[in-house]
């Protein structure tokens, strides 16, 4: 029998990143991705690497549970018309002559929704960015054009100055000054945010955490300094849903945190079999300005 391949990190996307000790460029050697001052970090049997420094607990990661509902959840096709948005907005911003860029989505989850940009745009490469294992051992998988890692999306990145063409944000936390700074000089920021009509029916009787009208405003304000706003598109889906479907929703969000799996599973068995519920998103674009305010030429 023949010895398993070793782990191998996608060779085309390695000049992306930086050793998240020192910034120095990274290579892969034998099973590892190392710097010049030999900081090393394994590459996972599934082809994603550990780039958090130190063992620093990732607090808000998925766990596990959580990211099989979300990915059993998006596989039944409910947020499609998202997916499907979000590719093309994302095909706009870089340009329907691309002919290389890689779109890096951060807190990417399962990958899904870069899965789906990354077939709408083919000259692209792409990278999963998320604090959770489950998750980045999900996302090493999703695309054969895509490699994940480990890493806080809140802190300090580790990728390369101006090296990644198009950012990722669904519902997810952020760094606007690390996003900044790691785009292009003509980089765009394509975000997604639920908007306090997001599932509301589900809100009481699930026990989901409702969202903040304001999360937008407070998002678009902290932008505003290095961003110039792009295409603002509101985005509203009337869901039909099984009681399994509002399990499943519950499962992969952030309620999940407060209640167990059984809890949840309690709370989906009483309610009515089919359920209509309202799904509410803004899907947003941002163009990189340099610090003094000037746009690229
Ligand atoms: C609500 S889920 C969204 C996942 C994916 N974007 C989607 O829409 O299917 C939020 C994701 O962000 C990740 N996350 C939370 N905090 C993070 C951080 N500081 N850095 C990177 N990822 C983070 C979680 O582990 C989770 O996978
Ligand atoms: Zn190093």
């Amino acid at each position: 029998m023949s010895a398993p391949a070793s782990p191998r990190f996608p060779p085309p996307l390695l000049p992306l990143l930086c050793c998240p000790i020192c910034q120095s460029p990274l290579r892969q050697e034998a099973t590892a991705l190392r710097c010049v001052a030999r900081h090393g970090f394994d590459v996972a049997r599934q082809g994603y690497v550990n780039l958090l420094p130190g063992h620093r607990a990732p607090g808000n990661a998925d766990t596990q549970s959580m990211v099989a509902a979300r990915e059993t959840f998006l596989a039944r096709g409910h947020y499609e018309p998202l997916a499907a948005l979000l590719a093309e907005h994302a095909a706009r911003l870089t340009g329907a002559d691309a002919t290389e860029g890689c779109v890096l989505d951060v807190g990417a989850g399962t990958g899904h929704y870069l899965a789906r940009v990354l077939d709408r745009c083919p000259a692209l490469t792409g990278l999963a960015i998320d604090i959770s294992r489950f998750a980045a051992r999900r996302a090493a998988r999703a695309h054969a054009r895509a490699g994940a890692l480990i890493a806080d999306g809140e802190r300090t990145l580790p990728i390369r100055n101006h090296s990644v063409a198009l950012a990722l944000s669904v519902f997810a936390p952020r760094n606007v000054t690390e996003l900044h700074r790691i785009l292009n000089r003509r980089g765009a920021l394509l975000i997604v945010t639920p908007t306090d009509q997001h599932l509301t029916q589900l809100i009481q009787p699930m026990g989901l955490l409702s969202v903040d009208a304001r999360k937008e405003e407070r998002l678009h304000t902290r932008l505003r300094a290095t961003f110039k706003p792009g295409v603002r598109e509101a985005l509203e889906l009337t869901l039909r849903l099984t009681r399994d479907d509002a399990f499943h929703i519950a499962a992969m969000g952030p309620s999940a945190f407060h209640a167990s799996t059984e809890e949840l599973r309690r709370r989906a068995d009483v309610l009515p079999e089919l359920l209509t519920v309202s799904a509410s998103f803004t899907v947003a674009s941002y163009h990189r300005v340099e610090r003094n305010g000037s746009a690229p030429a």
